[in-house]
């Protein structure tokens, strides 16, 4: 006890001045980064602050207008092209860095073989027949949600509607107990919010806290479903475990697919109500076809303003990319906002045009071995809601200012205030 106590005093100053470093690596990064952006105009840098998350695609027409791959400040490349992105995301000359930070996020954050094992394991639960499973449960929520928010005639389109969609189909997907759904979305949300790097020291720990919180949540979980078996994911990758996985893996694979599910999709549904409601001959069409119209508005939200705003690759040997050398071990960062604009490939591309003659499919779930799991639930997902927003909802309408999320990676509205009047039962 006391050894103990000893320990925890001896602990605290180390603790402090950790504390305090970090802190001021902090503050020194974002000083870094608002100056090279308000004062130098540095695009990468203006992507990271307000004008750049309010509306990042003039500044990459400026990247573009450099060429289709520039260098950054600190030392990498940025890649606006299309055909850059997509050779970049594909070539297994590139990769995920060995020392790349990704704490809990799996194989996402890895390259073959371990990326190739773990993802086969994660596989089976998102395959067409596997989504269609969830497209019942997808409709019953979203009705209910409607249903609600129509009671209330004014609502908040994000916290009403497109965030507790996912968290539903993706509470139900891992097997999570109706009784911990609550706990289990809070804790994500808090790692969710920590993807775009530490904002402060009280943010740093919230996010431990959150992890030990999940961690507990997924080993009781995996207790559960070792004594009894059912046909979802964990009881899959438990009945794996110690053959084709380590227990270590297991609450990794987990976290990644509730922050792949649920941060992302929120995002794609807002962004599509944001772009309907902007462009109301488009709202009108869908609201007259909604069964015909909802995937082909859905694939094009994706092109024109996709959740998922970049990527990034590190070269695992020297490559030539659009005529420039990568030395090895250096980052591409991969624009996929920008590549799915690209004017080399799209016609009029900055249009939001969901009958737009075919180009070359979007980048938004990424490509190559990467290639995003979750893209038939989430197409799924999005389309559902579309489709049912629109049946129900014809006179939906803004009522407010829209706040985004203070996000680089991640693009969508945080609040999306929006009135439904005389909604159709
Ligand atoms: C609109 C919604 C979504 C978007 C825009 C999206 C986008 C992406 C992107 C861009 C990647 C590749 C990241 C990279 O290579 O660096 C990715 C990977 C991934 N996504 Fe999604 N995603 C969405 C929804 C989902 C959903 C619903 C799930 C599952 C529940 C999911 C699970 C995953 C997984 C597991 C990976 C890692 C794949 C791998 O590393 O092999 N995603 N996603």
């Amino acid at each position: 006890m006391r050894n103990s106590a000893a320990r925890r005093t001896i602990g605290r100053p180390r603790q402090l001045s950790l504390a305090v470093r970090f802190a001021s690596g902090l503050y020194r990064e974002r000083a870094r980064i608002a100056s090279a952006g308000y004062l130098w105009r540095d695009p990468m840098s203006l992507l990271k602050l307000r004008p750049g998350r309010r509306d990042p695609y003039p500044v990459y027409d400026r990247l573009r207008a450099a060429g289709p791959l520039v260098p950054t400040r600190p030392g990498s490349w940025a890649c606006t092209s299309y055909h850059g992105c997509d050779a970049v995301l594909r070539d297994r000359r590139f990769g995920r860095h060995p020392a790349e930070d990704r704490p809990g996020m799996s194989f996402l954050g890895m390259n073959p073989p371990d990326h190739t094992r773990l993802r086969r394991l994660a596989q089976p639960a998102f395959t067409p027949k596997a989504v269609a499973r969830y497209t019942a449960r997808m409709e019953r929520t979203a009705v209910g949600l409607l249903d609600e928010a129509a009671a209330a005639g004014r609502f908040d389109l994000v916290t009403g509607f497109a965030a507790p969609l996912p968290i539903v189909v993706i509470t139900d997907l891992l097997g999570i107990p109706d009784s911990r759904a609550a706990d289990f979305a809070r804790y994500g949300q808090a790692i969710i919010g920590s993807l775009d790097g530490i904002k402060s020291v009280r943010h740093a720990r919230q996010l431990l806290t959150a992890r030990a919180d999940l961690r507990r949540l997924f080993e009781h979980l995996f207790e559960l479903r070792r004594r009894e078996p059912r046909d979802d994911i964990v009881s899959h990758l438990v009945a794996a475990e110690g053959d084709q996985l380590t227990p270590g893996e297991m609450v990794p694979m987990c976290n990644l697919l509730l922050v792949a599910g649920f941060e992302t999709t929120v995002n794609l549904i807002s962004n599509a109500v944001l772009a309907l409601l902007a462009h109301p001959e488009q709202w009108r069409a869908l609201c007259a076809d909604p069964d015909g119209l909802a995937s082909p508005v859905v694939e094009e939200v994706l092109r024109w303003d996709p959740p998922v705003q970049r990527t990034s690759r590190f070269a695992l040997e020297p490559v030539e990319l659009e005529g420039q050398l990568i030395r090895q071990g250096q980052q591409v960062i991969t624009l996929i906002g920008a590549a799915n604009r690209d004017p080399a490939v799209y016609q009029a591309p900055d249009a939001f045009d969901p009958a737009r003659a075919a180009g070359p499919p979007h980048l938004a779930f990424a490509s190559g071995i990467h290639y995003c799991l979750g893209h038939a639930l989430a197409r799924a997902e999005a389309a559902v809601a579309l489709r049912l927003l629109a049946t129900r909802m014809p006179a939906l309408a803004r009522s407010g200012p829209i706040r985004r999320r203070n996000t680089t990676i991640i693009r969508g509205p945080l609040h999306l205030p929006v009135t439904a009047p005389a909604a159709l039962r």
